[in-house]
């Protein structure tokens, strides 16, 4: 069994901090979504990993490396352009061989493990089977119909009248067959080669196909506020309390608080579950709940809740921040008189009364 963790794509959803970086490398709770993904491969027994990257490849293999350090052994495998998640399957034929494989989407992030959907994978070995999991928008996902035993008899794309709320996740296990209808399958309207046409062709030749009905925690995160949900997921399950760095007497930390190693805390107030990065630096400030500091961020005299900053990013004399993203080395203070920006392109900024 081998896995494809697809890690190329725009992420224009998330533009402008992925003008500058792979969303797949956007931390929650402080590491990075791609990281989590494969510690949950390394979990449900895979160790060859065919990683797809486009341009920002150089920055995930730096990252990521060989896979050593998470017990993986990791193939890259560029594509040229985003071309559909079928289209990863074709460039990654040579790498996928005769194997069965896990393919996963390496922006989603889930809570339980993958050891389950594999067994059930192995016991009745379909042509494919999907992980689904009930959600409140159908129209916003691919939506399966499965029978009480699983399997799957009708699979739409964001369906404007749903008949089911089962979405389809961005894990998928596959035999070999699914060589044969990627490459039989034409591009869609968007020029993409989608693995729901791939997925539908063959329940049309009579392959099986089923669904295991996800329970955990899944969401992927290509948006704002997915990616906010998925910080505060990560950040009430996995905070501990623990200070590692320096918290002054003047400072109050309530509820789960790691401070990192070198990191400094001084006549705050925080709020867990929140996580000061290592080497922040945290004065006069109050931080949290649900908020991730990367390391070497620093805020004076300010105010966060909800949020995730990114390295080296600076808050100064600004309170009131919450449900944000700050990109690496960010600067944000207080201008007097008015408001002043230096924005990125594509950049979001929402300014209150
Ligand atoms: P998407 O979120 O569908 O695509 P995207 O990254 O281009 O995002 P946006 O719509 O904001 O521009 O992709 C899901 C995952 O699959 C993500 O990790 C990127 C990856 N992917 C590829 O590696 N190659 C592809 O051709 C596509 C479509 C996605």
């Amino acid at each position: 069994m081998k896995a494809l963790v697809l890690s190329g794509g725009l992420g224009t959803r998330l533009r402008p901090l992925t003008h500058s970086m792979p969303k797949q490398l956007v931390p929650v709770g402080n590491k990075p979504v791609l990281v989590r993904g494969l510690e949950k491969i390394r979990e449900a027994g895979i160790r060859e990993v065919g990683m797809i990257v486009g341009d920002t490849g150089p920055e995930i293999e730096r990252v990521i490396g060989d896979g050593s350090r998470f017990g993986l052994r990791i193939h890259y495998i560029p594509q040229e352009a985003p071309m559909g998640l079928a289209h990863c399957v074709m460039i990654a034929r040579d790498f996928l061989g005769q194997d069965d494989f896990l393919m996963y989407l390496g922006d989603n992030v889930l809570s339980d493990g993958l050891g389950g959907t594999l067994a059930e994978f192995h016991e009745h070995r379909p042509a494919v089977q999907l992980l689904v999991k009930q959600v409140t928008n159908p129209s916003d996902f691919g939506i399966a119909e499965l029978t009480d035993t699983g399997e799957v008899y009708r699979l739409e794309e964001k369906p404007r009248r749903p008949r089911g709320d089962l979405a389809v996740m961005g894990v998928y296990l596959f035999t070999p067959a699914v060589h044969e209808a990627v490459r039989s399958i034409k591009p869609s309207a968007r020029n993409e080669w989608e693995i729901t046409d791939a997925i539908r062709l063959m329940m049309e030749q009579g392959q099986p196909v089923r669904a295991r009905v996800y329970t955990g925690f899944w969401k992927d995160t290509g948006q704002l506020d997915e990616l906010l949900e998925c910080n505060r997921m990560v950040l009430r399950t996995e905070c501990p309390s623990a200070v590692l760095g320096s918290v002054d007497a003047a400072s109050t930390l309530i509820g789960p608080v790691l401070v990192e190693p070198g990191a400094s805390v001084v006549r705050s107030h925080v709020v867990g579950p929140t996580i000061i990065g290592p080497d922040a630096v945290v004065c006069d400030s109050e931080v949290g709940p649900y908020t991730a500091l990367g390391s070497g961020t620093c805020l004076r005299n300010s105010g966060i809740e909800n949020s995730i900053v990114l390295e080296g990013a600076s808050l100064s004399d600004v309170t009131g921040v919450e449900g944000s993203l700050i990109g690496r080395e960010a600067q944000i203070s207080r201008a007097t008189p008015g408001r002043r920006f230096i924005l990125g392109d594509h950049a979001t900024v929402q300014v209150g009364a």
